[in-house]
């Protein structure tokens, strides 16, 4: 099948650099724009590069960023979006885009909670994009859009998956150590983080909540059924760089030990895997021994082959006492939580035939 022309929106961001980073070279989708607000326009994308892990590439250093505009788009040819636009100006921006006939994958908040967009997550709900045809149907020239997650219940909601399915589990309390570019950039200023922790991240408790619902509930008969599942979250801002760490304690009468939890979380595969999809990591949670395990520093790019680096959910230190199941878990939160997530929203929908 030919590859798809692609847009990055907000590709002077912390998501739009990593957009760029993963769509280079990749077997499906060709970016033919790299798009941002009028401040950018003209820059290169080697003058806006701030991803600590990671050069530019020769090449791709030298694309000159343009200013956003759906008629442009249009004009050069562009099926796919992929949007790294900050909540506030996503909403109509995406709109538009979609109802011109463009597929979009959004990293913002703006249309989640919409009745027949999807909050996709391959290997949990991959079912859900069947939404999109509810919106080809509503809009003019058969766009849509499909968003991933808040990038705090992305790698939360894979690791729970296997453990809801097979074992009922519906009462998870979280408390989460977030990464500072989970902030975008230029994010919090550095007199507040230095030292510090902030136990308070704007609407991220409630997103954690009514999204982990949707996430893991259904798509039946041409509506979305919230899952019983009840999250409830406390969210602190900490002095990491990237990777958002989790604490997660499940209370349940039944709690099998801990030896049982973790084979079910080994041997977790869903639909990416089996169809093979570029940026699909082989083993989408990873369990630790180790007493130490995972850390931000060391386990935030976990993941292979290379296209799926950060793309694992890592879990360690599980113990069962008391009734009490408890983890920490660990997601790249621009990667997996973030751009990662939707170009293996947008494969998904290659391969299904549904762009
Ligand atoms: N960071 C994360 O871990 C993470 C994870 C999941 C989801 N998200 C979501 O992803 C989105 C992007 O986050 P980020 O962290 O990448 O933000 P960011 O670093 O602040 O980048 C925002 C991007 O949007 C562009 N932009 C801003 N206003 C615009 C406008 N009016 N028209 C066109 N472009 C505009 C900016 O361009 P200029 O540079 O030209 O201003 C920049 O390229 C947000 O919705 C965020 O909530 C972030």
């Amino acid at each position: 099948m030919a590859k798809k022309k692609a847009a990055i929106l907000g590709s002077s961001g912390m998501i739009g650099q990593r957009f760029a980073h993963m769509l280079n070279d990749h077997p499906y989708f060709d970016v033919v724009a790299y798009c941002a607000s009028d401040r950018s326009e003209g820059k290169k994308l080697a003058d806006v590069w701030r991803l600590s892990d990671l050069d530019t590439i020769p090449g791709l250093s030298e694309e000159v960023i343009q200013a956003t505009a759906t008629s442009a788009l249009i004009k050069e040819g562009v099926e796919v979006a992929f949007s790294g636009l900050p909540s506030d100006v996503a909403g109509p921006i995406e709109n538009d885009l979609a109802e011109a006939g463009i597929a979009v994958f959004s990293n913002a908040a703006s249309h989640r909670m919409e009745p027949d967009t999807p909050i996709l997550i391959p290997e949990i709900n991959a079912e859900h994009l069947a939404s999109v045809e509810v919106q080809k149907r509503r809009r003019k020239k058969g766009g849509f859009i499909v968003t991933n997650a808040n990038c705090s219940v992305t790698g939360l909601a894979l690791g729970l998956k296997p453990l809801v399915d097979k074992f009922g589990f519906t009462e998870i309390d979280v408390a989460t150590y977030q990464a500072l570019s989970g902030a975008g950039y230029p994010g919090v200023s550095s007199l507040d983080i230095t030292g510090n922790v902030l136990p308070w991240i704007k609407n991220e408790e409630e997103k954690m909540g009514l999204e982990g619902k949707k996430i893991l509930g259904a798509w039946k008969n041409g509506r979305f059924v919230d899952s019983p599942v009840n999250i409830m979250a406390s969210c602190a801002r900490v002095h990491v760089r990237d990777g958002h760490l989790e604490a997660v304690f499940i209370r349940d009468r039944a709690i099998p030990d801990a030896k049982t939890i973790a084979k079910e979380l080994r041997s977790f595969r869903a639909k990416p895997q089996k169809l093979k999809l570029p940026s699909a990591p082989e083993q989408p949670i990873i369990v630790m021994d180790e007493p130490n395990r995972p850390q931000p520093l060391l386990d935030s790019y976990a993941g292979t082959p290379d296209r799926a680096r950060g793309m694992a959910t890592v879990i360690g230190r599980i113990r069962v006492t008391e009734g009490c199941l408890r983890f920490y878990l660990l997601s790249h939160n621009t990667i997996r939580g973030g751009a990662g997530g939707s170009v293996l929203n947008a494969e998904l929908a290659f391969k299904e035939g549904v762009i």
